[in-house]
């Protein structure tokens, strides 16, 4: 399941403007890695390139590679709707489909693969994947009940839900705490920390506690400017990120010394 994401110097366009220059970055499978760094500095730009999302946005494009485990996600004859299948998404708000029951949200993602499954391939799936995400408990007696009826915790997970699914290779998360209570956010912690053994995980979070509590690998991003791009400043394991950090940058980041 889990794979290995390398990028070779992504440069990622939005029109002419070139919002993150030069990425190379190599992330571990079965490992939590954070992006971190200043509003702007394009954490969620290029986290969507890591899944082909970015390309759907009229006039963005891509230069360099994205390779999984090898394999170029940008190759002229990959489709780009296997690679989202591979490489799963969960957003800053969540967004599970309102006018669907629970159990109908777990299973989207799989019917819009139109993959015909029965009813009890169906059950098990949704229970295995609410399980999976802390939520079964919470929300077996009413799995017709609509999705959009739960708290906003509950709907993140249930967003996870959907996510793993398709059984992905790869978990991408942009903010999933950021609309969250701290006990929510604590679940949703908790779950990244036992998905990490099935998943590559990358999640994007402002929150450097969050960062330092649940990721393996810190990236650092950094912009010298407005209307300079977006740069990768350093990568490393987490506890040294933000214990010992090599250049100055990250260490006024994580400080609070930037701006
Ligand atoms: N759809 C878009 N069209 C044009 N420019 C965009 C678009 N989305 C983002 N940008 C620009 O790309 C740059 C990086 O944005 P991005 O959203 O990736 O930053 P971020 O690090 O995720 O910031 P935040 O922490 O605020 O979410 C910014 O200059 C932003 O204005
Ligand atoms: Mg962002």
């Amino acid at each position: 399941m889990a794979k290995r994401i390398e990028t070779r110097d992504l440069n990622i366009f939005y029109g002419d403007f070139r919002a993150v220059a030069d990425v190379s970055i190599d992330i571990e499978p079965r490992s939590v890695t954070a992006f971190i760094g200043p509003s702007g500095c394009g954490k969620s730009t290029v986290l969507r390139t890591l899944n082909r999302m970015h390309e759907v946005i009229p006039g963005a494009h891509v230069e360099g590679q994205v390779l999984l485990d090898g394999d170029d996600l940008y190759a002229p004859e990959v489709d780009p709707v296997l690679v989202r299948r591979q490489v799963g998404m969960v957003f800053q708000r969540a967004n599970p489909f309102p006018t669907m029951s629970i159990r109908e949200n777990v299973l989207a993602g799989i019917r819009l693969n139109n993959r015909r499954i029965s009813k009890s391939e169906a059950d098990d799936i949704v229970e295995q994947n609410l399980r999976g995400a802390n939520l079964w408990n919470e929300v077996k007696d009413r799995l017709d009940a609509p999705g959009s009826g739960l708290s906003g915790g509950q709907q993140q997970r249930l967003c996870i839900a959907r996510a793993t699914a398709v059984r992905p290779d790869v978990l991408l998360m942009d903010e999933p705490c950021s609309a969250l209570d701290p006990i929510s956010t604590l679940a949703i912690e908790d779950l990244i920390e036992e998905l990490k053994s099935d998943y590559t995980i990358v999640i994007v979070t402002h929150n450097m506690q969050q960062a330092s509590r649940v990721s393996d690998r810190t990236a650092f991003f950094n912009i010298a400017g407005t209307g300079k791009p977006g740069r990768l400043i350093e990568y490393d394991d987490t506890r040294k990120m933000f214990s010992n950090p090599t250049k100055k940058e990250t260490e006024d980041y994580i400080s609070g010394r930037f701006g």
